[in-house]
């Protein structure tokens, strides 16, 4: 599929896009790509797809055999041990890709949770908002001294962003005590991802520096795992109508990386490869400032 133009939605890609599609001709030699989240799903193909247009990938996981065990099999990627829902983690995670003096073409937010039935939380915070939010602010924003000039920054939301609460973010409520629903709290995460996007973009001094936000459609992945049978039924069932594979699911994160008719693209929200319109509250600049402030006070009580 050409990409014959520089305007955003007359790309010539769509929903059917895979990320081999959308990378198709492009030589990334000498690209260096954090992507989170690399031990399955769309974080694992994504890795593979850059890896094989020739990007090093640091591949991000929750452990360091999780990030091996994959890393073992792409010559061009390095592990990461990443544990988002562990401050002291990210820390580590921040430390070791100091370490490796490598600057960064393009960070990949990709891990993510979704919608555990009961409440779980981390060091007070629910488990969502804090994994999905807090972990890839810490994570991006203390990288952003090695991303390059032209470095882009891809946060994984959700259509489901639309499931936040009325007022957007929770902020009385971060711990989930005060009432929790799986849906909205995954939702709220979500819509967490879109604004941090939003506003890092809005902070970038850089002209050439870029962070959007991707929802990748609805595929089936191991982020099901927390969705009773019957819901995981009816998946299956409508799996070959209504869901995009893999490989296209990870197309618009690797568009939004990689590909040069993105490089424009500034605070935005990607669907199949093309700007969308994200929920009012996501387009919120004050709401999105507000919880760049609460997330970095977070932090600081983390030490
Ligand atoms: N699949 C969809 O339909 C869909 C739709 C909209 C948005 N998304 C978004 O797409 C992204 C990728 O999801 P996916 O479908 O590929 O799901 P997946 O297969 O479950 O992959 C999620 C990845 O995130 C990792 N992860 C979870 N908690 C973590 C933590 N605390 N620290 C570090 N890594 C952690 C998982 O590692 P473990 O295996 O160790 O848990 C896994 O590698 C997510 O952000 C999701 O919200 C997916």
């Amino acid at each position: 599929m050409p990409a014959s133009s520089v305007v955003p939605g007359a790309n010539g890609f769509g929903r059917r896009s895979t990320a081999a599609d959308v990378t198709a001709g492009l030589d990334l030699g000498g690209r260096t790509i954090l992507v989170t989240g690399c031990s399955s799903g769309l974080g694992l193909e994504t890795m593979r797809v850059l890896c094989d247009r020739g990007a090093r990938v640091l591949g991000a996981a929750r452990t360091m055999e999780k990030a091996a065990a994959v890393c073992a099999e792409l010559p061009l990627a390095s592990p990461l041990a990443c544990d988002l829902s562990s401050p002291s983690s990210v820390r580590a995670a921040v430390a070791a890709v100091q370490r490796m003096n490598v600057t960064l073409d393009a960070i990949i937010a990709n891990a993510g949770v979704m919608a555990p039935a009961r409440l779980q939380q981390v060091l007070g915070y629910e488990l969502q908002f804090f994994t999905n939010h807090v972990g890839h602010h810490h994570l991006v924003t203390r990288l952003l001294d090695r991303l390059s000039s032209t470095g882009r920054v891809v946060m994984l939301t959700s259509s489901a962003h639309r499931r936040a609460p009325p007022q957007g973010i929770q902020f009385e409520n971060l711990s989930g005590e005060r009432g929790y629903s799986p849906w909205t709290a995954y939702g709220q995460s979500k819509l967490a991802n879109l604004l941090f996007a939003k506003q890092l973009a809005s902070r970038f001094r850089e002209p050439g520096q870029t962070a959007n936000a991707v929802h990748p459609g609805v595929i089936r992945t191991n982020l099901q795992r927390h969705l009773g049978a019957a819901l995981r039924a009816v998946c299956v069932a409508v799996d070959p109508v209504f869901f995009k594979t893999i490989a296209e699911g990870a197309a618009t994160q690797c568009y939004a990386a990689v590909h040069p008719t993105a490089a424009t693209l500034r605070g935005e929200y990607l669907v199949d490869c093309k700007v969308a319109r994200p929920s009012k509250r996501a387009q919120d600049a004050v709401l999105a400032a507000k919880l760049w402030d609460v997330t970095e006070h977070i932090l600081a009580q983390m030490g």
